[in-house]
């Protein structure tokens, strides 16, 4: 083999199975942060509540048709005369339909970005070159959530939001049962982070949710009864788990948490 071909070969072969890639790509602005929170993943005003509001839209490669949705992101821009090397963590909330870049990125995303005085430069620029990787979404003390949405009515129709997804992986199928039953029925996607069901065990639901955990999928069991009997439209109910998980990436080199 000639020596480039070669060298081609083992860069190949020695993509390894990280935690963190650090990607190229890029970014553009928006100042109005309500674009984001009313954005694709219905998050709705919970949205400020995220990352301190540092909040993100992305195309499908990173919104995965809603399955990014609440996903965490570390950015910075490559011009260190402009921006701090540790940029914003940022929620993926909503979609971006601009596929020039692969984030939009909110103000305070922006402020974060950008060193002291710099923030109007970059947002002038229109789109920047960034780096970004994939960063567990941590929410201290707080469980996965979710909200039964308005337009449920029980005992036909169950809309539910997910809440306080943590770790670094998505939630890719959800289902619910009858608490104490073994049989499980498969909830929907509905859009972003809304799951529904027309078909609604009886009694008190209980719920598991399946994530990729470094390969492979897992499911994590909710450890309570979720929703009671009586479960009501506008309430937020907890799941009595933390999910932790990481779902690997292949790439050369990984990234240790240095970029
Ligand atoms: C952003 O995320 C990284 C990686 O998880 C973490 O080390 C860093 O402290 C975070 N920065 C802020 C401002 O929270
Ligand atoms: C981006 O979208 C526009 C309009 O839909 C299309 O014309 C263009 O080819 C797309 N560019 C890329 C790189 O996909």
């Amino acid at each position: 083999m000639a020596p480039f071909v070669w060298l081609l070969f083992l860069l190949l072969s020695s993509a390894t199975a990280c935690d963190r890639c650090v990607h190229q790509s890029k970014a553009t602005f928006v100042k109005s942060v309500a674009a984001l929170t009313s954005g694709a993943c219905g998050y709705g005003s919970f949205a400020i509540s995220l990352n301190g509001g540092n909040l993100a839209g992305s195309g499908s490669p990173l919104y995965k048709n809603g399955a990014g949705c609440g996903a965490c992101f570390q950015i910075r821009c490559k011009d260190p005369k402009l921006c701090t090397s540790t940029g914003a963590n940022v929620t993926l909330t909503d979609r971006n339909y601009d596929n020039r870049t692969d984030f939009v990125l909110g103000f305070f995303a922006l402020l974060d970005m950008a060193h002291d005085g710099m923030a109007r430069d970059i947002y002038k620029l229109g789109i920047v070159d960034i780096e970004y990787k994939r960063i567990p979404c941590v929410y201290e003390g707080q469980n996965l959530a979710v909200r039964v949405e308005e337009s449920s009515q029980r005992p036909y129709y169950l809309q539910i939001k997910l809440l306080y997804q943590g770790g670094q992986t998505e939630i890719v199928a959800i289902d619910v049962a009858q608490v104490g039953s073994s049989i499980w029925t498969s909830m929907s996607r509905n859009y972003g982070a809304v799951w529904d069901t027309n078909r609604i065990p009886n009694g008190a639901l209980t719920f598991r949710f399946l994530v990729t955990s470094g390969h492979d999928g897992k499911w994590i069991w909710a450890t309570k009864n979720v929703l009671p009997d009586e479960w009501k439209a506008g309430e937020i109910y907890d799941t009595g788990v933390q999910i932790t998980d990481i779902a690997q990436e292949s790439c050369y080199p990984c990234d240790y948490g240095t970029w």
